[in-house]
């Protein structure tokens, strides 16, 4: 005999007072179906509208910037990351390795275009997205990630502070917004690959 079914209002109270724990998740795509891409050209157009994570400031519609995300997707030295929020797609970063004929900093990667829309934030999915990178950037064996950003994204200099980046300079005439023109910082961060010499070691430090 199957166990007595909750009467409806006790269900509904009992989910109203369990809080909704999201699923956050992070991958490396390589190619996108239509349906995860509508959803990433709106949290895309969102972060813009909302302010930033992207050199654009104007949203730019779905049809530019799935030409857009399926170019990264084509380019061999650009890797595009997905953010998720209970399987909604929220956000992403790219990591843009270093040409092969620039073998002097090979060992660097830069990790760029990272956003989650305005709807999806305070979740620690931005955080998850960066230790993601970080991981894959290490795991291809670049023992530094490289980044710059606005000295406007506030939220985005905590979190990358908080994460161990390093700021090692300002640029005054980083970029122009709204007919303003805006600084911006420079971090990196070394990686350690998790096996054979130390980053320490192999800078000699
Ligand atoms: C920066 C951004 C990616 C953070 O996304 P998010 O998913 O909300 O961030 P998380 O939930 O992972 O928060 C991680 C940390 O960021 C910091 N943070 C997040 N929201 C914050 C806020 N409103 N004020 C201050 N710090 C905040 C905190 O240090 C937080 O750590 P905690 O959760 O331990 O307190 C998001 O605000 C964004 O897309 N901003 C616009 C684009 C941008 O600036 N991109 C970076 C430039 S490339």
């Amino acid at each position: 005999m199957s166990a007595p079914k909750e009467p409806p209002a006790l269900a509904g109270f009992v989910e109203a007072r369990t809080p909704h724990r999201p699923e956050l998740s992070v991958e490396r795509v390589t190619e996108l179906d239509d349906h995860d891409m509508a959803e990433l050209c709106e949290a895309t157009d969102a972060a813009i509208i909302e302010g930033g994570g992207f050199g654009w400031i104007e949203p730019q519609g779905r049809a530019a910037l799935q030409r857009h995300f399926r170019g990264v997707m084509l380019v061999p030295e650009r890797e595009l990351f997905i953010a998720r929020l209970d399987g909604l797609v929220v956000g992403s970063a790219q990591l843009v390795r270093p040409p092969r004929n620039n073998e002097a900093q090979a060992f660097g990667a830069t990790l760029t275009h990272a956003y989650i829309a305005p709807y999806a934030r305070g979740h620690g999915l931005a955080r998850l997205m960066i230790r993601r990178v970080e991981e894959r950037a290490a795991s291809l064996g670049h023992r530094v990630v490289n980044l710059d950003v606005r000295e406007t994204q506030t939220t985005a200099i905590a979190l990358f502070e908080t994460l161990g980046y390093e700021r090692w300079g300002t640029h005054p005439a980083y970029a122009r917004v709204n007919g303003r023109t805006v600084a911006g910082h420079f971090y990196y961060k070394l990686l350690e690959p998790g096996r054979g010499r130390s980053t320490g070691q192999v800078m000699g430090r």
